[in-house]
């Protein structure tokens, strides 16, 4: 089975929602990163049955929240197609001038998952550190979406507990360093996503990403990895049933 476990479906990205959702041959995880994205999330799992979701607020927008954001995140947790809290964590690439209001956001938002025992979806760019320091202080459990930092840091994070997210950015040619850590870490350790409508892997690099390629992912890995595709949709798929508990 073919699980993208971190995608972005806003209607600002697709005119056609409804047919990229229908061609996914599979289940697929979209994650909120706002209050707009957040509430469409909600709507999107309510509606189709191959639809999972997260809520969180990125670290790019948190100078755009208040306290209803959180109550939002809150009050929907519980519903069982809301398996975690994401896309949350430290962007110092994009905006570096709040460090200290992004992890504080960061936190609270952890503090949460804590509360209602949920896995976390991680984004850090230029941040691994930082990222890391804290993830250590918590007993959480979640996926290092689109990892791309070293393979020494990769282990530590699955020492940690974490899953390493895989995405479109390994089938491009300069990618090595994402190659080699594809072929170092257990097959176990990896989860499938990609990112749309970003990032779209080989042969359709600079159009915009949707779920079903997913499979492109699991074909480069399995070429890295030099095992058949099929192990790695079936063990990639237990990966995300487990740390996701998807109730498929
Ligand atoms: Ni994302």
């Amino acid at each position: 089975m073919l699980i993208d476990t971190h995608c972005h479906l806003g209607y600002e990205d697709y005119d056609n929602i409804e047919e990229i959702i229908k061609n996914m041959d599979g289940i697929m995880i979209a994650s909120g990163c706002n209050d707009k994205t957040n509430k469409e999330v909600l709507e999107l799992v309510n509606k189709y049955d191959n639809v999972y979701g997260t809520l969180g607020i990125h670290p790019e927008d948190v100078d755009n929240i208040s306290e209803d954001s959180f109550r939002f995140i809150e009050e929907n947790i519980s519903n069982p197609k809301i398996v975690a809290i994401g896309e949350i964590g430290l962007d110092y690439y994009w905006v570096s001038d709040n460090k200290e209001k992004q992890q504080e956001i960061f936190k609270r938002q952890l503090d949460i998952a804590t509360k209602y025992n949920k896995p976390i979806v991680v984004h850090s760019r230029e941040a691994i550190q930082d990222t890391y320091d804290i993830l250590k202080q918590y007993n959480l459990k979640g996926s290092l979406h689109c990892f791309s930092s070293s393979l020494e840091m990769a282990r530590e994070f699955i020492k940690l507990g974490y899953k390493i997210g895989v995405g479109g950015t390994v089938t491009f040619k300069n990618s090595k360093k994402l190659q080699e850590i594809v072929k170092e870490i257990d097959i176990k350790d990896i989860l499938l996503e990609t990112d749309s409508p970003y990032l779209s892997p080989e042969p359709f690099r600079g159009k915009r990403n949707n779920p079903s390629n997913t499979y492109y992912v699991a074909l480069k890995i399995s070429e890295l990895k030099e095992i058949d595709i099929k192990e790695v949709l079936d063990t990639t798929s237990k990966n995300a049933i487990q740390l996701f508990d998807l109730n498929l």
